[in-house]
This record gives structure tokens, sequence and C-alpha cells, in this order.
């Protein structure tokens, strides 16, 4: 359709760029295009709206691909395009023109910048599958995420951006917009901050939210979480947030440049470094560090916390990654437990409290890249309709931490061991769950108190990854889906 509608204006014009800047002001929506005409193969025309694109420059040729990691081969000097931009590239040169005020395009000037992404963060070095890699990588994305309060030793609303402090100091509650993995990490930031902070907090998909209509109050400050920043449907969620009366946003994301940066009034980037597995790992793990870190924040300008308290706190943010580390050893049991679910239709994952997002996040892992049905149930509803389902047919994957709620999670396992359900536990150290017939336990290295969500994840994500290995799929590229959702 587009290459119609530019070989029509290219009929009249008879100029590409042109052609290009004439059609693009037709289209409505997001898109990114890159052009070449038959007669001209030197020549690339790029125009964006709504999706990334950005342009790689170098001695030896200028590019242009929708993320710098697929250009780090090549460059690390980049040109971010914006909005309404129509680039145009030979081998040694190029200039941008934007379309927004004008049809034809208006010259402007963008920054060149250097990324800061190398060519070894999105190379798979010893690694099998990049999943298995950022699975890896989650002791050092972690303590670069938190490198800053590491130096500072102290909890500081500048994290979030120059203006966050008084910003959070108006702040009379947040509410939290995002999509798949990010959206649970959100459900477990809302524990976080009620329970530490005690703002109140709520959570929705973001594609659901840009579709009521929301009674929004000025001060409740709107957070958006994004891996990619340029999920679409997040981004028009905090737009229409905003239209609907809401004063201030803040970003929690992993990319710099992306469009979801740019938005936000704050910001707080995570440094996960590149991520390409398709199925979130470290982008996760690294958003709930920095979701943590708010809650902590809060908590100290809200004095829920006493100075004690707060020292606690950075210790144990500080002590998150050696403690990743160690949940990482768990590997080698994940494995056995993988064979008995590679031939399995369905799985159930059950969690309560703050772990039941995590056992949302265990079965989207899984679904997403082992193509097993697995659903999720905060284990108080399983006699609610889900306990029908249980046969010695279908594994039961828990998480069982040693929290407030473990003797009520106790009985519901109970109850599915009773309908001859095989029960997987994933538990604490010193938990008092026992294995036994049909009970299969995997204990954590340590007991992690509040950071018991962040720890549960890691054998969640070996368990998918090895699944989906022993059956054989393609692992980093799991069918039907993308990394970063550009479109509705
Ligand atoms: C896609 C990805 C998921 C991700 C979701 C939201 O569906 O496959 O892994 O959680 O988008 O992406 P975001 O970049 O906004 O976190």
């Amino acid at each position: 359709m587009i290459g119609h509608l530019i070989s029509l204006h290219l009929g009249i014009t008879r100029d590409l760029r042109e052609a290009v800047c004439l059609a693009a002001a037709e289209l409505q929506g997001a898109y990114a295009i890159v052009v070449i005409e038959e007669e001209r193969p030197d020549r690339i025309i790029a125009a964006r709206n709504g999706a990334p694109l950005l342009l790689g420059l170098s001695k030896n040729g200028n590019y242009t691909a929708s993320d710098a990691s697929a250009l780090l081969q090549v460059t690390r000097q980049m040109v971010y395009l914006e909005e309404g931009d129509v680039a145009e590239l030979t081998s040694d040169n190029y200039h941008v023109i934007n379309i927004t005020k004008n049809k034809l395009g208006t010259k402007v000037r963008r920054v060149e910048l250097e990324t800061d992404l190398t060519r070894e963060a999105v190379e798979l070095g010893p690694y099998a599958h990049f999943m298995q890699k950022e699975i890896f990588e989650q002791p050092v994305a972690i303590a670069n995420t938190l490198e800053m309060v590491f130096s500072a030793h102290s909890l500081s609303p500048r994290l979030f951006g120059s203006e966050a402090e008084s910003v959070f100091q108006k702040t009379s509650g947040i509410l939290i917009l995002a999509c798949g993995t990010s959206y649970h990490a959100g459900l477990v930031a809302m524990h976080w901050l009620e329970a530490i902070s005690g703002l109140p907090c709520s959570v929705e998909i973001a594609s659901e939210y840009r579709y009521r209509e929301p009674i929004a109050n000025p001060d409740t400050l709107v957070v958006g979480i994004s891996q990619s920043g340029e999920t679409a449907d997040t981004l028009a969620a905090l737009k229409y947030a905003k239209s609907r009366g809401h004063r201030y946003s803040l970003a929690i994301c992993n990319v710099p440049e992306s469009a979801l940066i740019r938005q936000t009034d704050l910001r707080f980037l995570s440094r996960a470094g590149p991520e390409i597995g398709v199925a979130s790992t470290k982008a996760f793990t690294t958003q709930l560090a920095a979701l943590m870190l708010l809650a902590a924040v809060f908590a100290k300008l809200r004095k829920t916390i006493s100075k004690k308290q707060e020292q606690k706190l950075i210790d144990g943010l500080r002590h998150l990654p050696v403690a990743i580390q160690l949940a990482l050893l768990i590997e080698p049991q994940i494995i056995e437990w993988a064979k008995n679910f590679s031939h399995k239709r369905h799985a159930l994952f059950l969690g309560r409290g703050v772990h039941y997002p995590i056992a949302m996040e265990g079965a989207l892992k899984l679904k997403e890249i082992s193509y097993i049905h697995a659903e999720a149930y905060a284990a108080g509803e399983l006699k609610h309709g889900p306990l029908a389902l249980v046969d010695k047919e279908m594994p039961v994957v828990a998480i069982a931490p040693n929290d407030s709620l473990q003797e009520k999670l106790k009985s519901n396992l109970q109850e599915v061991r009773a309908r001859g359900g095989e029960l997987y536990v994933i538990a604490d150290a010193d938990s008092s769950i026992q294995e036994s017939k049909g009970v299969h336990i995997i204990r954590l290295a340590e007991h992690a108190g509040m950071f018991s969500p962040i720890l549960h994840t890691i054998p969640l994500q070996l368990l998918a990854y090895h699944v989906a290995l022993q059956k054989g799929a393609d692992v980093d590229k799991p069918r039907n889906l993308a990394k970063a959702v550009t479109v509705e």
C-alpha cells in the first residue's frame, strides 16, 4: 500500500524524497519506512512517525535501522530521528527534514551521538541463546542499575530526575501503566509502594486504560514501565493519562533514546543493557530493582521508614547481585524439573500477595517460549474454578517464600495434592515445606525478605528456558511474538 502511494507521488514529483514526504503526510498511525529507488540504489529515504528509526554514521557508509543494536557491527555513531522526520542518506552524506508543519519538509538538525552500547553487549559470546545470556547477566545488570545508589549511600529522589523531589512532595498516589512483563513488574511495585511508603497505588494494562474513561487525580503520579520505551499502547496510555488531568509522569525504561523517555517529566533508566531475546528476563528484574528503589525513596520522603530501615533497604539492594548469583546456582535442579514439563500441554502457576505477579510472570515465560498453555492464579482463588482442572497430568508450580501468607499457601497446596496434582514448589532456604511424593522442592540459597519477588523470578525464567530447549523451540524468537510492539 505505502509503496503504491509513494510510486503515485513519484509519478508526479519525480523526486523520491518529495514523494516519500507527500505519501507520509497522508499516512495515519505509526510507521517507520525505508525506501530505495531502483534507478538510484545509492540513496535511501527513511521516514518515521510513532515507530523507532535511527541512522548509523560511519566513514565506510551510512545506515538506518529501528534499533541501535542492529548497527553495532558497523558503527556506534547514531542519529535518532524524531516524529515526522524524513532522512535522506547516501554512503557519505545525510540530511534530515521534518514534515510536521510543511508537507515537503523543513530542514532540521538532529544530534549525532555515540551510543554507550558495545558490540559485545549484543553478541552471544559463550552462550547458546540470548535468553540464557540475559538470565545469567542479571547480577551485573542489577548492579549497573543500582550503581548510583551504592555510590550515594542514600535514597535521593534525584535518582529519578532533577525535578523529582518537588514532584514527589506533591504526589498523593501512583498509577502504573504498562504491558506484558512490564505490567507484572508494576503489580509487584504496587505491593511495595503501598506497604513501604504508604502511597495508594493502582496498576493498569495500558491497552485497557487508554480506552476507558478513568477519573484522574492530578496529584497521582503516572508511572510508565517499558523495557523498550516504544510500546504503542503504553505511550498512548501515558498521553491519555495526561489528557485526563494527571499532572506528572515518570518513565522506568531500559532505552535512553526511546519515545517513552522523551515523553515523560521524570525518568529512571534501568541499565540492563540490550535485551535481545523476545522473552524479557533481565529487563524485568532491573525494572523490579528500580521500582523497589522508587518505593524506598517515597518511604524516606514520607517518613514511613526510619534511618535504620533506610540503611537496611540500601544494604538489601547492595546484596541483590550476589543473591541473584546464588539463585542462579539452582539451574541443575531446574533442568531435572524441565524433563517433567516438556511433554505437558498445560501448567498452573500459583502465588499469593506480592508473589502472585511473579507466578503470572512465570506462566507468561513458559507459554511465550515453550508454547505450553500456562495460567497463573492467586492461590486463594484455586477453589473458585481452576481446582477443577487439577489431575495427575497437571503440573502445578507454586511460589512459596517464607512470608505471612505461607501457611495459607500450604493449605492451597494440599488441595492440589488431594486431587493428584504434581507440585513443583519454589521455597526459601529455611522453608518448613517438605519434599514428599508428588511434591518437588527447590530451595533458594537465601531467605530474601522483601526482595524475594526478584529472587523467585530466577527459577521461573530458567524453567521456561530449559523446557523450551528440551522441546526444541526457538527460544529467542518465539513464533508470532515481537520484542517491541510499536503497533496497537
Ligand atoms: C512484548 C514483549 C514482552 C514485553 C511487552 C511490553 O510483548 O514480547 O516481552 O513485556 O512487549 O514491552 P515493553 O517494552 O513495553 O516492556
